[in-house]
């Protein structure tokens, strides 16, 4: 069984990191270790979320859909272009009605302030399933899979290779609250557009002696267009064994996936005996399920 909930996000948004305190971050992370040991616990019975996905994924529907039928509730679909809302229905009036039939909606969408809009107007807890600004319910399981490995996120130090992206955007952000420390590389142009701790152009001097080791795709979703400078301006920064082995001797690897090998990651670092990257995967779930017993107060 879990233990009682010493903290409660009851009724909240998490929009981004920054939504969360320190030790609300750390319950969720406590949580999600609580359900991953007893998954099938019946604490969200009944409980409704939708997923309003304006964007690909497999990861994050999967794992929500998943997690909100282990804790007894059910996943609502909600694609785009299925709803009123691609006939001109306003994002108003379809959030005002959504909050009716659901508990809680999980939102994966381009624009950040698009998110904020369904917010404003949703009066249910709204999440953040991916924006181009943030992925917060990413940095959670990173910060979870990191503390798995090393006991203690405390003083650990991460090193992020390769775009500045939402997913670093988040983690950093994270790690602010949690006391680990993101030293990003980054070419000129491409850095995160939060301000880190630490940001270096040299990958080099970002994995000397770090603990974990991060990158995303180079082309993230919306920036199709641009595949031909990314790939030309980010190729010093893939993810190879030479890189990694500068990395402490028990460095490990992570990648939020969708993976695309031989350009930010080599296959031998993907699918090597130091990729984190699958329980990685699998600890979106965790964190997820955590989150949602928190924001619906179970
Ligand atoms: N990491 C992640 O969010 O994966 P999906 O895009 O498959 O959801
Ligand atoms: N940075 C990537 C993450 C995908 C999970 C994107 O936004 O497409």
């Amino acid at each position: 069984m879990t233990a009682p909930l010493a903290v409660s996000l009851a009724g909240r948004d998490l929009l981004c990191i920054a939504d969360l305190a320190p030790a609300e971050a750390e319950a969720i992370l406590d949580r999600a270790v609580e359900l991953r040991a007893d998954p099938k616990q019946p604490l969200l019975q009944g409980a409704t979320l939708g997923l309003y996905f304006a964007k690909h994924s497999t990861r994050t529907r999967v794992s929500f859909s998943a997690g909100i039928a282990q804790l007894g509730g059910v996943a609502i679909p909600l694609t785009p272009e299925e709803l009123q809302l691609s006939r001109g229905e306003s994002l108003h009036d379809t959030a005002h009605a959504l909050s009716g039939y659901l508990d809680v909606l999980a939102v994966r969408t381009h624009a950040h302030e698009e998110l904020e809009a369904w917010a404003e107007h949703a009066s249910i807890p709204v999440i953040n399933a991916l924006t181009a600004l943030e992925h917060p319910c990413q940095a959670l399981a990173d910060a979870l899979t990191i503390r798995d490995r090393l006991g203690s996120l405390d003083g650990a130090r991460v090193a992020w290779v390769g775009d500045g992206s939402n997913v670093l955007t988040s983690l950093a952000a994270l790690g602010d609250l949690l006391g680990y420390e993101v030293v990003a590389a980054c070419p000129p142009g491409y850095e995160s557009n939060s301000l880190l701790q630490a940001t270096v152009t040299d990958p080099r001097e970002a994995v000397a002696g770090a603990d974990v080791v991060v990158t995303d795709t180079w082309i993230s979703m919306g920036q199709e267009h641009e595949r031909t400078q990314r790939l030309h301006d980010l190729a010093p920064y893939r993810l190879d064994d030479a890189l990694l082995a500068l990395a402490s001797p028990d460095a490990f690897v992570m990648h939020c996936l969708p993976a695309h090998p031989g350009e930010e990651i080599t296959a031998e670092v993907l699918y090597g005996s130091r990729s984190a990257i699958w329980d990685e995967a699998e600890n979106r779930l965790h964190v997820q399920k955590a989150l949602l017993t928190l924001l619906l107060a179970a």
